[in-house]
């Protein structure tokens, strides 16, 4: 990507200093992030996709595939597809619904948002559905994802969906933020926080089992979705000393996906062995689906950060992690 020739303009909604939108791969816009400390994210407005998100030592955070198609109407692979409004094929919807696969609008004018963010590394986006999406969805909506650089680097999306049926229906939805992670090797990477809980197999037409009392650690491809999964969760990569913290809002499970090599090699999209330098850990709303009355809102946040960490010198204490101490 940074061998595209970007044309950079200033922003026409959000003045602050830190915020770019310029042209990038096939000419489509992308928001430019940017922490005065030096983290930074990257925001497609096709899908309202995250592609990126770099510590403020410029490391890449999120897994974007080499083979990742930027063209409509395929979703990009990696960064943070937003599945919604159906997760997976559980509904009559293309798979994880239509939101990453739309062009969402930047929002000049966003209602006001009840915490105060510390951040001026912001971008407000709104999709609403066109007359063709209403076809095969028939509801009316306004979808507004803010995406936020913390101070610390933390990359933060919250997502406000309302209802706003005229015909005084209901709606319900699921819903995924499908973050891929990058790894350095799959094999040396452990999720903490999930352990002993309920998790349907999508492997196993969708089986229910109980999780074993360890950390999941990867061997073989796996397609999970952890039901009623705490706020927060811990991806720890041993070889990179670096562990993931994850803390979620309103979205009560928890999709683990790794497609392995067999898959990895079925999708167009996506190198052969690239499964081995990408987690897929997605903070979801799935068993029960979020209904809203016409007027009402739902909120899901997700809250991403990347600490320092090492089992060698026993800095990393993962309960502490878990702990948030
Ligand atoms: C995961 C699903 O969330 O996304 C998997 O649980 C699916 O079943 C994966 O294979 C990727 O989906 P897609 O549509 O982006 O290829």
């Amino acid at each position: 990507m940074s061998s595209e020739k970007e044309k950079t303009t200033a922003p026409s909604s959000s003045p602050s200093p830190s915020v770019d939108l310029c042209k990038s791969i096939n000419g489509l816009d992308k928001v430019l992030l940017r922490e005065s400390r030096g983290s930074s994210a990257e925001v497609y407005l096709y899908g309202g996709h995250v592609t990126s998100w770099k510590s403020d030592h410029g490391e890449e955070l999120l897994f974007l595939s080499s083979k990742a198609i930027f063209k409509p109407p395929k979703a990009i692979r990696g960064g943070i597809p937003i599945c919604f409004p159906q997760f997976g094929g559980l509904g009559t919807l293309d798979q994880h619904g239509f939101a990453r696969n739309r062009f969402w609008n930047i929002d000049d004018d966003p209602p006001p948002f009840p915490t105060n963010t510390l951040s001026k590394a912001f971008v407000d986006l709104i999709l609403k559905p066109s007359e063709e999406d209403m076809k095969s969805w028939p509801h009316s909506f306004e979808y507004r994802l803010r995406i936020a650089l913390g101070p610390g680097g933390d990359l933060m999306l919250t997502s406000r969906i309302r209802n706003t049926n005229s015909d005084g229906k209901p709606f319900s939805f699921t819903f995924a933020y499908h973050t891929y992670f990058s790894v350095s090797d799959i094999s040396e990477v452990r999720v903490e926080g999930l352990e002993t809980l309920d998790y349907l197999d999508n492997l196993q037409n969708k089986e229910r089992f109980t999780e074993q009392g360890d950390a999941l650690t990867f061997e073989s491809e796996v397609d999970k979705i952890y039901l009623s999964t705490p706020t927060k969760i811990a991806i720890i990569d041993h070889e990179k000393k670096r562990t993931f913290v994850v803390r979620k809002d309103g979205l009560p499970d928890a999709v683990v996906w790794n497609p392995w090599d067999k898959k990895a090699k079925a999708m167009a999209d996506f190198g052969d062995d690239e499964y081995k330098h990408m987690l897929c850990v997605e903070a979801a709303a799935i068993e029960k689906p979020i209904t809203l009355k016409p007027g009402e809102e739902w909120k899901g946040r997700l809250e991403l950060s990347a600490v320092p960490s090492s089992y060698c010198s026993g800095q990393l204490d993962p309960q502490r992690v878990l702990q948030g101490s």
